[in-house]
């Protein structure tokens, strides 16, 4: 099973940034990864298809931060799964906490992202985590079974493991530079892959695991080693070409 890095670029850089970035990353990594990674980029949705066309001949895989659940039709603002499989990315973020939180996307709409990307070919990987005030009042293991339950509560089958990749991502080390402690990150680990056992089965060992939350070149080597991280999502380490390609090198 591969290690993911992904990153999350937000609502930061349009394409001609875009693609400096993506060209400086891939000089850095010399057009190839580390055996044992898989890289990601989630460009803006504007930038996504400039991006994916101008590096089609790097190792580097795309997605979208968004989706909405329906194939085409009166949903103003919004973009289908076939429209992102058609600017060149296959991956999807769902249920980031700026969407939950900013947004008020809530775990019903989450969960139909997730299954309707899936359903339509696109691999997710889908985002959970706990607020600051849910960790302090002991409800961490009940907010990650919600949110998790509902979000893969309506998986297609057969639906290969590696299609589907969990982000355990807690809000209050969101863009804090505050990172989880590594008792805090196996704590949490643990829990999702017990609560994927419940939800999948025996694939659940299959299921990749990112950690997300103030990642930086610093810390990557250390939480990369930790039990059950397989891989990182990154936001604004991954900005800098020169410090995300720290972070796939760690
Ligand atoms: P951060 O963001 O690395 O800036 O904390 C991570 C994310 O939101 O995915």
């Amino acid at each position: 099973m591969k290690k993911i890095i992904a990153a999350n670029w937000k609502m930061n850089k349009n394409s001609k940034e875009a693609i400096e970035t993506i060209t400086e990353l891939s000089k850095i990594l010399n057009n190839s990864l580390p055996e044992e990674k898989e890289v990601i980029i989630f460009p803006s949705f504007i930038s996504l298809e400039a991006s994916t066309h101008a590096l089609s001949s790097t190792p580097l895989q795309f997605g979208a931060q968004d989706v909405y659940p329906a194939k085409d039709g009166a949903f103003t603002g919004e973009v289908s799964p076939s429209m992102i499989l058609d600017a060149g990315a296959t991956w999807v973020l769902t249920g980031h906490s700026e969407r939950r939180h900013v947004i008020k996307e809530d775990n019903t709409l989450v969960g139909q992202k997730t299954s309707f990307a899936l359903a339509s070919g696109l691999n997710v990987i889908a985002c959970i985590g706990e607020t600051l005030e849910e960790r302090e009042a002991g409800t961490l293991y009940d907010v990650l079974t919600a949110q998790l339950n509902q979000t893969l509560a309506k998986l297609p089958t057969p639906l290969s493991p590696e299609r589907l990749v969990v982000a355990y991502e807690p809000v209050w080390a969101i863009g804090t530079g505050k990172t989880a402690n590594n008792e805090d990150i196996i704590e949490a680990h643990a829990i999702i892959r017990e609560l994927l056992k419940n939800i999948l089965g025996t694939s659940a060992s299959q299921i990749r695991i990112l950690y997300g939350g103030s990642v930086k070149a610093e810390n990557a080597p250390e939480i990369i080693k930790l039990e059950n991280v397989d891989g990182l999502l990154v936001g604004g380490a991954s900005l800098k070409a020169e410090s995300f390609a720290k972070i796939i090198n760690a």
